[in-house]
């Protein structure tokens, strides 16, 4: 993993603050392992086994996310991966295990020695869907027709991931139906029905869904909100809604590696959004995307320093719809969609088909309150920094309490994707 140096200000006379490493070295020097070796000693926050659960699905989550972004160059991305990863830790309940480690090795349960793996995520999942939070997220497991599905596959998803499995009718329209109430009912009604047909040679469909509206722990002032410039790249400029707070207090740090502003801001619920904002307008953001990692992203949170700037927001209403399947093939997967072993779910041979994904996204100016953080907490700069999100830009929406990836998007163009 790469030395994290984040400063305030990338110029030499004014103000340079230089929080010079202090990642690596406030965790104490390498100690030599049994064979002389040294081995970096493991971040107290990842020895919590749900916090090192949340770091192994959220890296698969930012694999899916370079995947997508690299098979789409000019297209927004959303994504919320941790629905993902739960459909497909569900389905490795069912998985005997050559195909169990295929999944698991996906998901970096190889890299966690924790005995029981889906007792902790279902105490994942409750941590990080809990009403506070905003954050809604459901996944399913969708098998062909009259498919006898063995009681102990049934039971053990129940018991861990509070799902059942659904058998389809063979009837597209109806099974479209059943889908879409499903969707309704897990996001209420916040993420739109479906009017796709249902592709007719489902074997076993996965589906994750997820819906999130941000509440800004200060929220902005919709007078100030206006049309303003987003620039797409260096010569395309389009105008959409910028919120903008004058004095906002946010987290930052400048990092001169990916020559990239990075900003957190807080919303409530324990959440926060990091934003990574190239110093240049550009649409190639693949500096960035190939250092995200759960690692990284923590060292990231502990460094920032907070300090009041000029900022400006888009408002931003995504939505998504759409098949996966493709990514999940070029991510060490391949094997689930041609001959995976799942005898534990049922005596025929059945294989991945489809993964769907399902997702709302927004925010605009709501938030809990106006009053910011205490001003004794804020870094002096002796000249006021600016930070507008106002060119292409990655965000990562985070759950503060166990450092799951809950969304996380390339904004390419905040008109929509
Ligand atoms: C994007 O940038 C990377 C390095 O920063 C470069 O290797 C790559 O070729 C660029 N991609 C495109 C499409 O320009």
């Amino acid at each position: 993993m790469r030395a994290l140096v984040l400063l305030l200000w990338a110029g030499t006379l004014l103000g340079q603050v230089n929080c010079q490493n202090v990642a690596s070295s406030s965790e104490g020097s390498p100690v030599p392992d049994s064979t002389g070796e040294p081995v970096e000693e493991e971040d107290p926050f990842f020895k919590i086994p749900v916090n090192k659960l949340a770091a192994a699905i959220s890296n698969f989550g930012y694999d899916l996310y370079r995947q997508r972004s690299s098979a789409s160059p000019t297209a927004n991305v959303l994504l919320s991966p941790l629905s993902m990863a739960t459909a497909l830790s569900a389905l490795s309940l069912g998985a005997e295990q050559r195909t169990e480690s295929i999944i698991h090795r996906a998901l970096y349960y190889d890299l966690i020695s924790n005995p029981d793996i889906h007792s902790t995520y279902k105490e994942l999942l409750a941590t990080v869907t809990a009403p506070q939070k905003n954050f809604k997220s459901a996944s399913r497991v969708v098998f062909e027709r009259k498919l006898r599905v063995k009681s102990s596959f049934v039971a053990a998803l129940e018991k861990s991931y509070g799902t059942r499995p659904r058998i389809m009718t063979g009837n597209p329209r109806i099974d479209l139906q059943e889908i879409n109430n499903w969707v309704q009912a897990q996001m209420k009604g916040k993420v739109a029905r479906s009017t796709r047909e249902m592709p007719s040679d489902i074997s076993i469909l996965l589906l994750g869904v997820a819906y999130f509206k941000g509440q800004w722990v200060t929220k902005f002032d919709s007078r100030k909100t206006s049309l303003q410039d987003f620039h797409l790249d260096e010569d395309r400029t389009v105008r959409v809604p910028m919120m903008s707070d004058p004095k906002a207090i946010l987290r930052y740090g400048l990092d001169s590696d990916l020559n990239c502003k990075i900003a957190q801001l807080p919303l409530t619920g324990s959440m926060s959004i990091i934003f990574f904002l190239p110093v240049r307008a550009t649409q190639n953001l693949t500096m960035i995307e190939e250092s995200l990692t759960s690692e990284f992203i923590h060292d990231i949170d502990r460094e920032l320093k907070t300090i009041q700037a000029v900022l400006t927001v888009p408002k931003l209403k995504l939505s998504y719809e759409g098949e996966v399947s493709k990514s999940l093939q070029e991510m060490k997967l391949q094997s689930l969609f041609e001959t995976p072993d799942f005898s534990k779910i049922t005596g025929k041979p059945v294989k991945l088909t489809q993964m769907e994904h399902r997702l709302g996204f927004e925010w605009n100016e709501d938030g809990a309150g106006t009053t910011p953080t205490s001003p004794l907490q804020v870094t002096r700069l002796t000249f006021p920094l600016d930070y507008h999100l106002n060119q292409p830009f990655i965000f990562v929406l985070r759950d503060t309490d166990t450092g799951a990836l809950l969304f996380i998007g390339k904004i390419l163009d905040p008109r929509g994707t």
